[in-house]
Parts: structure tokens; C-alpha cells; sequence
């Protein structure tokens, strides 16, 4: 395969969102040569769109141990204490360091660092900035610091030899590219485009999940996909949905239906209990009224329009004005809780190899994320992986041979149609399988380096496949991981099992079998 560009780092991190440019960071402090890959532009992720906030222990009436019990609380028996412990704790450093970059929280009127609350959580513990911008401002903090990115160029494989990473093989509008190097760090996102609606970017497409599977590594817990239970309703279509942030209960929203009847009545932390119970409350109340969305009553929330800028202008863009009406919302997909399997350090099990924030498996969320651990998860986790890279200064890594390779993939409209059709809020085994074969049904082979060119054209052509086949393979792992859990627990639900099953109570770790297979 001819290839038009080369190059030779310490580290190659495959993501520019706040996991990624974090680790980066540091690494970059440590000494090593790091170069970061992004699909995208310098906002196309989910960093960006970060509304509520980052949950860290606030320093008066609360505690780590509060934070971890309402993390372990919300994951419902699969997270990992110790992980969740471990993060936890590095919150207020982790926060201080991106405070020293020059990110700017908001402050309350006592000229502290505001914080309000969201679901699952017991206290007011979440810090934001810009109202409801907080993504936006940790994304420009990061984007300021000047890291190496290459924007536009995807990463389309990790190529691994005995001692562990070799490279990656990646492809822009320069054609494609191999970049030798002994360690290379997945901070590529989420999932969110396997569904019709989500609030995810078009570039969620579950390509490190499948970069991680293709080199070997196991994933764990991709059955619990978080929706979120307030995403703006707009009727048909499919793509991003603006978020009507968590926060926005947390200041004293309502949630009710058509009627005006609260949808959360019944459970003690009602409309602020955790998204799964939210949603899955929203998602009985819409098939008990044959409606596809219900409300969020903000019309109490006194200066709604200044606390929450972003959101007021996604309402007035629909051409609902928060402050006088009725928010229409339906639950969408949000968040991977599950991913590559990792410890809190991002290693994953192939040597060179690892993974941070949304992409990875640390034990942190179980079996469903508490709002806002996720930037903190990005912001620990990465700190922590970048640091873990430089075990691998001075492994020998050369990609010597660029494999030919046939990857399998489905249409995108199949794969979103049947997840959604089948693998949403709630599930059931028949219908699941009904996915698994629409899928399978539907597959093609292509070779993915077969016609390597130098032109912009090709560059898109790739980027189509490596994404279709990322998000097939996802699919597929997703839906045997939910076909074989067969209880309901956390954010998976299934209609004809609802309670959880005891001996059901841990993670499977789920490798690629050299046939296919997973
Ligand atoms: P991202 O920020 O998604 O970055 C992924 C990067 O990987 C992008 O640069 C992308 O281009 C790149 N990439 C992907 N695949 C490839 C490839 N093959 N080759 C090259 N590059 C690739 N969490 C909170 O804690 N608090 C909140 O308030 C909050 N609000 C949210 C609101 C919305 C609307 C959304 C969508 C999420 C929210 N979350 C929140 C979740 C949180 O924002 C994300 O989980 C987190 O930002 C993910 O960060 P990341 O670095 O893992 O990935
Ligand atoms: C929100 O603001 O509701 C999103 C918070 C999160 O996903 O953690």
C-alpha cells in the first residue's frame, strides 16, 4: 500500500476532546513527542456540547465518601469501588490544573465557585461555567494550550506486533498516513450514532470501541447505554438533538405529560432521581398515552434566559420561548457506559495500548454514569494515561508492513434503525435478536486499504467506511452484551425481566475471536 505521509512519536492519542487533549498534555510535559489524531475540527466533540457541569466534592457538607455512594448508587452493583474511589478523589486537582490553563467556572454571589445539583446526586456538587456552557469552556481551555493536532486525519487501525503497539495507520485529505509509534492512547468518544436521535456529534461513532476490538483489547458493560431522559423534541428526522440539561431540574424544573401529571411521581427523588429511572418513567408514559415526547415545566426558574443561555437559545431556535412555555422532551441517546476495558490508569491489556474517557471502561459508572463524572472521568483518567505512556519510551515500534484488510460493515440507516427499533430505553430478547439478524442481514466486505489515493474524495470515502464499520462492530458487541444480560440493572432494561438477577451481578469482558466471532 503506498502511503503519503510518515511520522514517529512517543505517543499517538486519537482524540482532541477533553480526555484526549488532557492526556496529551501531560504527556507533552513529561518530555514525550506526542501527536493527537481528530477526525474532526477542533469543536466536533462531545467535550464541546457539555452542559451541566463537572461533579468534584464540594468543600463544605460534602464528602468523597458522599460522592462515591451516590456514584455506586446510580451504577446499581458493577461499579468498581476502588476506580470509582480513585477518581473520585482526583477531582479538586484535576479541576485546579485546568483552572491554571485558564478555564473560568462561575462563581455565586459569595464570590465562591457555584455548584448546583443533578439527578443521583445527594448534594449540590456540580461546578459549570458560562450557565450551561461547561463543555464549550473546557473544550477552549484545552484548545488554547497548543497541543500537536492533526485535524481531519482518522485513525482507521492500531497495528500491534509481539511486544505490543507498533503504529497507526490513519488517512486525511493527504492521503493515508503511518504513524510508528510504541503507544497509542483511544480518547475517541462515544456512541451516540448507532441510535436515530442522540445528543451526541455526527463523529460518536463508536470508532474506538472498534479500533480497541480489531488490536485485541476486551470491552466490557456496552449493554448499558445512558439515555438521556430531557432532549428538545422536534417532530421527525434524524441527528443531533439539542440537551435541555439536568441542571435545569436541579434549579426546579418539573417533568410532566400531556395532561400535566408529574411523570416522576413516586419515586423519593422524583424528576432528580438517576436518568435511568427518569427515562424509563418518561419512556412507560409515553407508550401509556401513545404520545413520543412529554414537558419540562421551567416557567418558575427566575432568570432562566441568564442561567441558561445555550439552552434558551436551542429552545428559541424551535420556537419555544422557556420562560412562557412548555419544553417538549424526549429521552435520546447520550453516553457509553461500558467500553474498553481499562484501569485507572488507562492501560488497557495489549501493551502501549490505552483508552480514557468516554471510550474506556474504568469501573467508574457501572452499570449507569451519575451526571457529570464523565468530563471528570475524562480529566482524571486522562491525566493518568498521559503520565502511564511514558513506560513505553524506548520500545522499538516500527510498522514494517501495512496489512491489507477487509472490513465488514452494514449501511448506517440499517445499524440506527434497528438499534433504535430494538435496543433503546427498553428492551426484550426477541427483539433484540431481530436487530442482530437486520444487521448480519445486511453486511458487506471491503477492503479498507486497497486503493490508497492522495485526494480529498478518498480521504471522505474512508472516513464513511472506517465509521460504518466502526459503528457495525459496535452494534454487534452492544447487542450480544445486552442479549446475554438477561435481568434489567442500571440503564439496561428489559421488558420481560425487570428486576435484577443476582448472579448477574459483575461485567463480561467480550474479545474479538480471529473469525469474526465476538
Ligand atoms: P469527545 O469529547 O467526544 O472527543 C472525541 C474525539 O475523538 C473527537 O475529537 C473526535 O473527532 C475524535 N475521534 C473519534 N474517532 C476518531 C478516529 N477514528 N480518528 C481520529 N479521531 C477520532 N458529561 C459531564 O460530565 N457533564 C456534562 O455536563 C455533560 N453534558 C453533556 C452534554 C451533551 C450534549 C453531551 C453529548 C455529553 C455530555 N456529557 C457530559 C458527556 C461528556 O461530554 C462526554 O462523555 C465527554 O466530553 C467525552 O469526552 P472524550 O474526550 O472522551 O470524547
Ligand atoms: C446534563 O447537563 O444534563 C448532562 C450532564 C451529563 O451528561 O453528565
Amino acid at each position: 500500500v503506498p502511503v503519503s505521509w510518515e511520522a514517529e512519536v512517543d505517543l499517538v492519542v486519537i482524540g482532541g476532546g477533553v480526555a484526549g487533549l488532557t492526556a496529551a498534555r501531560t504527556a507533552s510535559l513529561r518530555g514525550l513527542r506526542v501527536l493527537i489524531l481528530s477526525k474532526g475540527g477542533p469543536t466536533d466533540t462531545s467535550t464541546q456540547y457539555a452542559q451541566g457541569g463537572i461533579a468534584v466534592v464540594a468543600p463544605l457538607g460534602d464528602s468523597v465518601d458522599s460522592h462515591v455512594h451516590d456514584t455506586v448508587e446510580a451504577g446499581a452493583g458493577l461499579c468498581e469501588v476502588d476506580a470509582v474511589r480513585s477518581i473520585v478523589e482526583g477531582g479538586q486537582a484535576a479541576v485546579a490544573a485546568l483552572t491554571d490553563l485558564g478555564a473560568v467556572f462561575d462563581l455565586g454571589r459569595d464570590g465562591q465557585i457555584s455548584r448546583t445539583r443533578e439527578g443521583g446526586h445527594s448534594t449540590r456538587r456540580i461546578i459549570h461555567a458560562g450557565g450551561d456552557a461547561t463543555g464549550a469552556e473546557v473544550q477552549r481551555a484545552l484548545n488554547a494550550a497548543g497541543l500537536p493536532v492533526l485535524f481531519g486525519a482518522a485513525a482507521l487501525r492500531v497495528v500491534t506486533g509481539a511486544e505490543g503497539v507498533r503504529g497507526v495507520i490513519a488517512v486525511s485529505d493527504n492521503g493515508f498516513g503511518v504513524v510508528h509509534t510504541p503507544a497509542v492512547l483511544l480518547a475517541t468518544g462515544g456512541l451516540g450514532q448507532l441510535y436515530a436521535l442522540s445528543t451526541n456529534p455526527p463523529g460518536a461513532t463508536g470508532d474506538g470501541v472498534a479500533l480497541a476490538l480489531w488490536a485485541g483489547a476486551a470491552v466490557a458493560d456496552l449493554e448499558f447505554v445512558q439515555f438521556h431522559p430531557t432532549v428538545l423534541y422536534t417532530p421527525g428526522g434524524v441527528g443531533r438533538r439539542p440537551l435541555i440539561s439536568e441542571a435545569v431540574r436541579g434549579e426546579g424544573a418539573i417533568l410532566v405529560d400531556s395532561e400535566g401529571t408529574s411523570v416522576t411521581a413516586g419515586h423519593p427523588r422524583g424528576d432528580l432521581a438517576p436518568r435511568d429511572v427518569v427515562s424509563r418513567a418518561i419512556a412507560e408514559r409515553m407508550r401509556a398515552l401513545g404520545t413520543d415526547h412529554v414537558f419540562l415545566d421551567a416557567r418558575a426558574i427566575e432568570g432562566f434566559a441568564q442561567r441558561f443561555p445555550t439552552i434558551t437559545a436551542s429552545c428559541l431556535a424551535a420556537g419555544i420561548d422557556p420562560a412562557a412555555q412548555l419544553i417538549p422532551v424526549a429521552p435520546a441517546a447520550h453516553y457509553q457506559c461500558g467500553g474498553v476495558l481499562t484501569d485507572t490508569h488507562g492501560r488497557t491489556g495489549v501493551a502501549g495500548l490505552y483508552a480514557a474517557g468516554e471510550v474506556a471502561r474504568t469501573g467508574l459508572h457501572g452499570a449507569n454514569r451519575l451526571a457529570s463524572n464523565s468530563l471528570l472521568e475524562g480529566l482524571v483518567v486522562g491525566e493518568r494515561a498521559g503520565a502511564a505512556a511514558a513506560e513505553r519510551v524506548g520500545v522499538r515500534a516500527r510498522v514494517e508492513e501495512i496489512p491489507s484488510w477487509t472490513v465488514e460493515f452494514a449501511e448506517r440507516s440499517v445499524v440506527q434503525q434497528a438499534m433504535t427499533a430494538h435496543a433503546s430505553v427498553v428492551r426484550d430478547g426477541a427483539g433484540l435478536a431481530t436487530a442482530r439478524r437486520r444487521i448480519d442481514g445486511a453486511m458487506s466486505a471491503v477492503s479498507l486499504l486497497d486503493s490508497a489515493t492522495a485526494d480529498a474524495p478518498a480521504a471522505a470515502r474512508h472516513l464513511r467506511r472506517i465509521e460504518d464499520a466502526s459503528l457495525t462492530l459496535t452494534a454487534r458487541a452492544l447487542l450480544g452484551a445486552a442479549s446475554a444480560r438477561t435481568e434489567s440493572r442500571g440503564c439496561h432494561t428489559r421488558s420481560e425481566s425487570p428486576g435484577v438477577i443476582e448472579d448477574q451481578r459483575h461485567s463480561t469482558a467480550v474479545r474479538l475471536r480471529p473469525d469474526g466471532a465476538l
